[in-house]
C-alpha cells in the first residue's frame, strides 16, 4: 500500500462554506486518496515505509479546476482585439467571417499534431497555475472530421498525466459556412450523424452549445442539448452572455450542470439555476476583453444559492488566458467574489460543474489531486495580478 504524508503545513480543504483553513496541518494520501485531512497532531497511525514531505510552513490545497476552456484551437486573432479597441463590436466582427469562424477556418486547416503541441503549451501554463483538472471543449471544428480530432487531442493530453482533462463537444457554438442558411439541417445532421459517433468512440463526456443572437437561438439549443441528454452526455450551455436569452432557465430546465458566462442573466434564470443546482460559470476574461457594460449579477446567485465557479474561458478570440489564479483576482475585483467564493470557484464549486464529485476538496475518499504554494494566506493569490506559480502538483498522489 503507497502512502505519503504532508506534514508540517497548512491546509485550505474547501470544505464547507469557506476556505476551512487547518494551521499546522498533516495530510496522508493512501493508493491515490485522501486518507486524512486535519491537524498534525491528531496523525492516525501511519504505514511503516510511509513516504514523507516536510511542508516548511507552506499552503496545500485541492488542485485547481478550470471548468470551462477551448484549449484546442488554431489561428491568432489578435487583430480583433486591435479592431474592437477601435469600436467595432465583437458581433459585427462576427459578422463579416471574423470571431468562431475565423477559428474554425484556422482549426480545420491545422494538423492533429500542431492542434496538439499548441494545446500543450496552454495546459502546462494553466498547470503552473495549480490547475489539475481541465475541462476542453471543441467547438472550432463544427464538421465531424475536425470536431472528433479536436476532442481526440484533448483526450490524448489528459493521458499526458499533467492534468486531467475532461471533454465537451460544442458542436452547437455556431454554424458552419456549408451550413450557411441551414441552421436545422446542421442539428439534423449533428444529431443523428455527428453526435451518436462521438458518443459511440467516448470521445466526448458532455455537450455545450452557444445560446445567443450571434449563434443558435433557444429552440435550436434546446433541440442540441436534449439529444445530448437523451445521449446520455451532461451538460452545459454558454448562456445570456451578451443579452438576455432565458439561457439560465433553459440551462435549469435541461438539467444542465452549469450555465456559464451570465453578464446578462435575469433573476428568473438566478432563481431557475438555484432550484435545479445549476452551477454559474463565471467568466472574468471574457467579460473584460469584450468591455461587457454589465457584470453577472453575483447578488441574485447569492440570494438563491446559485453556486459559482470561476473559469478561464481560455480562447483565442475572447479571452486568451491561461492563469486560473488571475481570473480569481478578476473575479473579485471586476464581480465582487469574496475570497471565499473565489476559491471555492476553482475548487469545489469547479468540480461540481463538472459533475466530478471524487475532488475538489481535502476531504477523506477523495482523490488526492494536490497543488502546493508558498504565499502566506490563499487570500493572496486574488490580491495579486496572477503572479503566483504553485510549488508543485500532485494528480491521484502521483507528483506532477
Ligand atoms: O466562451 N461565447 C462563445 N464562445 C467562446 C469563444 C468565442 C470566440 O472564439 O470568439 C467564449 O467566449
Ligand atoms: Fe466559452
Amino acid at each position: 500500500m503507497s502512502q505519503l504524508v504532508f506534514r508540517n503545513g497548512n491546509l485550505a480543504t474547501m470544505s464547507g462554506e469557506g476556505l476551512g483553513v487547518i494551521e499546522q496541518g498533516a495530510l496522508v494520501v493512501t493508493n491515490g486518496k485522501i486518507e486524512y485531512a486535519g491537524p498534525e497532531n491528531a496523525l492516525p497511525q501511519l504505514n511503516p515505509g510511509h513516504q514523507e514531505i516536510d511542508l516548511k510552513g507552506s499552503w496545500l490545497t485541492p488542485g485547481l479546476i478550470d471548468a470551462h476552456t477551448h484549449l484546442v484551437y488554431a489561428g491568432n486573432r489578435s487583430d480583433e482585439h486591435i479592431r474592437r479597441r477601435a469600436g467595432v463590436p465583437y458581433a459585427e466582427i462576427a459578422a463579416q467571417g471574423g470571431g468562431i469562424r475565423r477559428t474554425v477556418r484556422e482549426t480545420r486547416a491545422a494538423t492533429s499534431d500542431d492542434l496538439k503541441s499548441d494545446a500543450r503549451k496552454r495546459l502546462k501554463q494553466l498547470a503552473r497555475g495549480g490547475v489539475t483538472t481541465i475541462e476542453i471543449k471543441s467547438g472550432y471544428g463544427l464538421d465531424g472530421a475536425t470536431e472528433r480530432r479536436c476532442l481526440q487531442v484533448a483526450r490524448e493530453l489528459g493521458d499526458e498525466g499533467v492534468a486531467s482533462v475532461t471533454t465537451t463537444y460544442l458542436g452547437a457554438h455556431g454554424f458552419p459556412p456549408e451550413f450557411q442558411d441551414q441552421p436545422e439541417a446542421y442539428l439534423d445532421w449533428v444529431i443523428t450523424e455527428v453526435m451518436p459517433g462521438i458518443v459511440r468512440d467516448h470521445l466526448a463526456d458532455a455537450a455545450d452549445a452557444f445560446c445567443e443572437r450571434v449563434a443558435c437561438n433557444a429552440g435550436q439549443t434546446r433541440r442540441y442539448l436534449q439529444a445530448a441528454k437523451d445521449l446520455g452526455l451532461k451538460l452545459h450551455l454558454h448562456a445570456d452572455q451578451l443579452t438576455d436569452g432565458g439561457g439560465g432557465e433553459l440551462a435549469a430546465s435541461l438539467g444542465a450542470l452549469s450555465a456559464d458566462h451570465l453578464e446578462y442573466c435575469s433573476e428568473a434564470s438566478a432563481q431557475a439555476m438555484g432550484k435545479a443546482g445549476t452551477v454559474a460559470t463565471l467568466l472574468p476574461g471574457a467579460y473584460y476583453c469584450l468591455q461587457e457594460p454589465q457584470a453577472p449579477p453575483v447578488q441574485w446567485f447569492r440570494e438563491y444559492r446559485v453556486p459559482m465557479a470561476v473559469a478561464t474561458d481560455c480562447n483565442p478570440g475572447t479571452s486568451p488566458v491561461t492563469n486560473l489564479p488571475l481570473m480569481m483576482h478578476m473575479a473579485s475585483t471586476l464581480f465582487g467574489l469574496t475570497v471565499d467564493e473565489a476559491w471555492q470557484g476553482v475548487t469545489k464549486n469547479a468540480a461540481r460543474a463538472l459533475g466530478m464529485n471524487d475532488r475538489g476538496e481535502l476531504r477523506p475518499g477523495l482523490r488526492a489531486d494536490l497543488a502546493l504554494w508558498d504565499f502566506d494566506h490563499p487570500q493572496d493569490l486574488l490580491a495579486s495580478l496572477g503572479i503566483y506559480e504553485c510549488q508543485g502538483t500532485w494528480l491521484a498522489g502521483q507528483a506532477v
